[in-house]
């Protein structure tokens, strides 16, 4: 079965998201801004990376290997054209995660920005797990009880996205970190345009934590 995020075109997506009344694009870019700075690990693994946003943040010398994850090689194609700085230290891997999670190389840095929501916890953690970064950190739509995708002249394109998207408790997502040994530095709430927001999620590897 063809999964829904292969049928949007990275314009439509990334059209949507940065509609001044949505702003999800604008304000994940600067979350990634600040994820980039939490930890010095050389290594970053970018969960749902799409077509690049906001590794506009990353200094050429500042990573030895940048791994974006995608289930779409669509919008993992836009990556080195838009960001030919980073070509040395990029690695492109399409893959879908709910099959190939427990075969991810590591890394010292994790991020998940709202793919949390398309993977489920159960996969996140055998990403987690397979990973083992030092220092994972997430951004999670708050849930509204609205629809999890924004009003836009765009809306209907997501449509297919309902059958996989479920929603994501932040504290559910602390209490599966600290479950793997992660100790919670970070929850950070991003207030959007429309009145939804973003929460973000950090927590940092410390045998102590196992609950
Ligand atoms: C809401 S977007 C988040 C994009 C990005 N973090 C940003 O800043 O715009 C979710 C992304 O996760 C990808 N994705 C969804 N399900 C996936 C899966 N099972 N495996 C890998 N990637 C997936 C989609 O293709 C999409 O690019």
């Amino acid at each position: 079965m063809i999964d829904p995020w292969n049928d949007i075109p990275l314009e439509i997506y990334e059209s949507h998201m940065s509609l001044e009344k949505v702003g999800q694009l604008q304000a994940l870019c600067g979350i990634m801004k600040e994820q980039f700075e939490v930890t010095c690990a050389d290594t970053v693994m970018i969960l749902g990376a799409a077509g690049g946003n906001g590794l506009e943040n990353i200094p050429p010398e500042r990573f030895e290997k940048v791994y974006c994850v995608d289930i779409n090689q669509s919008y993992l194609d836009r990556i080195p054209e838009r960001y030919p700085q980073l070509e040395d230290v990029t690695e492109l891997i399409c893959t879908d995660l709910r099959i190939s999670a427990d075969t991810l190389l590591g890394a010292g840095l994790l991020i998940a920005d709202l793919i949390i929501e398309y993977i489920g916890y159960d996969c996140f953690e055998s990403v987690v797990k397979a990973v083992h970064p030092e220092y994972v950190s997430c951004a999670v739509q708050a849930d509204t009880g609205e629809g999890f995708v924004s009003e836009s002249p765009y809306l209907h394109h997501f449509d297919g996205l309902e059958s996989i998207h479920c929603s994501i408790d932040s504290a559910k997502l602390e209490k599966l970190l600290s479950s793997l040994g992660y100790r919670c530095v970070k929850n950070k709430v991003y207030p959007l345009p429309n009145g939804k927001s973003l929460v973000r999620v950090d927590g940092i590897f410390d045998e102590k934590t196992f609950i």
